[in-house]
């Protein structure tokens, strides 16, 4: 089934349940709306935040959500999709994300990497922005280090904003007693839930709008076995979607009905 023989058949504009919406077409469900609010109070206080969530919760689409609303002009932002870049990694990403050469030897490199993000402060006027994602991969030394630049100067402010994005168990691994002087001084956590039933629903319609679609596609017992399916999970809701619209298809109906939810559930959960 191709992609495009679906669009043609549901009179689809674009593909519906993608994965690279543009910020200003996210759906605002409470949970995720929530998430974009407290990245942004970090930002604004230069404080350390832990926002975590399951895999495919939504925890990247809302960070990135909250950097689109950045002024570009007096924020610096460094992304890290992935902490697994080894033990000069941190280091040598922040200099080299704030135009710099990095030096060769960690020792030399540590200093170099604090006043690189003092400069952005002190001399650019900018603010920088620090976020890890997939932050439940770090590794301990990454974590410390991590902990080290943040309070370069002693005191209660730290020299950048630090989101730490990633799955529950980094919440937990922060509470591990090696790493309590970085928990103390996390300023912000919050678990983004998954969506509840009418959440998804709304989820759903909101997708097939953007795609061209604004009439009723998914019947309520279709959506409700989805949900549950997905447990709220938006990327998860994605592909029990896509999977429903070609079981549909297939079975030629004018709708999503429960029957073409029930086969997207055995499609996408049978392995
Ligand atoms: N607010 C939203 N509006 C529209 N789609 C969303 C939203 N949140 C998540 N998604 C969809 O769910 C997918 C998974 O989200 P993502 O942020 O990558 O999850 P996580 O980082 O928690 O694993 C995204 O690719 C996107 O398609
Ligand atoms: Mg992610």
């Amino acid at each position: 089934m191709s992609i495009a023989r679906l669009r043609s058949h549901w009179g689809f504009t674009r593909t519906p349940f993608t994965k690279d919406l543009a910020p200003s077409m996210l759906h605002r469900y409470n949970g995720h709306q929530e998430a974009v609010a407290r990245i942004s109070w970090c930002v604004d206080e230069a404080a350390i935040g832990v926002i975590t969530g399951e895999v495919g919760a939504g925890k990247t689409v809302a960070v990135r959500a909250a950097l689109a609303e950045l002024d570009s002009s007096r924020h610096t932002v460094i992304y890290l999709g992935n902490p697994a870049i080894g033990a000069r990694g941190l280091y040598y990403t922040i200099v080299n994300r704030l135009g710099g050469v990095p030096r060769f030897y960690k020792a030399s490199l540590i200093p170099q990497a604090a006043d690189a993000l003092a400069a952005e402060v002190t001399e650019r006027g900018r603010k920088v922005v620090l976020v890890v994602d997939e932050a439940h991969l770090l590794a301990a030394d990454q974590l410390e280090e991590l902990r080290l630049l943040t309070n370069a100067d002693m005191d209660s402010t730290s020299p950048f904003a630090l989101v730490l994005v990633g799955q529950p168990t980094l919440r937990q691994r922060l509470r591990l007693g090696a790493f309590a002087a970085l928990d103390q001084r996390v300023a912000l956590r919050y678990a983004i839930p998954p969506m509840t039933a009418a959440d998804t629903g709304d989820y759903i319609a909101h997708h097939l709008k953007l795609a061209g679609r604004s009439d009723t596609l998914f019947s309520d017992d279709a959506v409700a076995r989805i949900h549950k399916a997905a447990r709220g999970l938006p990327r998860a809701v994605n592909n029990l979607a896509v999977q429903a619209l070609i079981a549909a298809y297939a079975n030629g109906a004018a709708i999503v009905d429960d029957k073409a939810a029930r086969a997207a559930v055995t499609e996408v959960t049978a392995e």
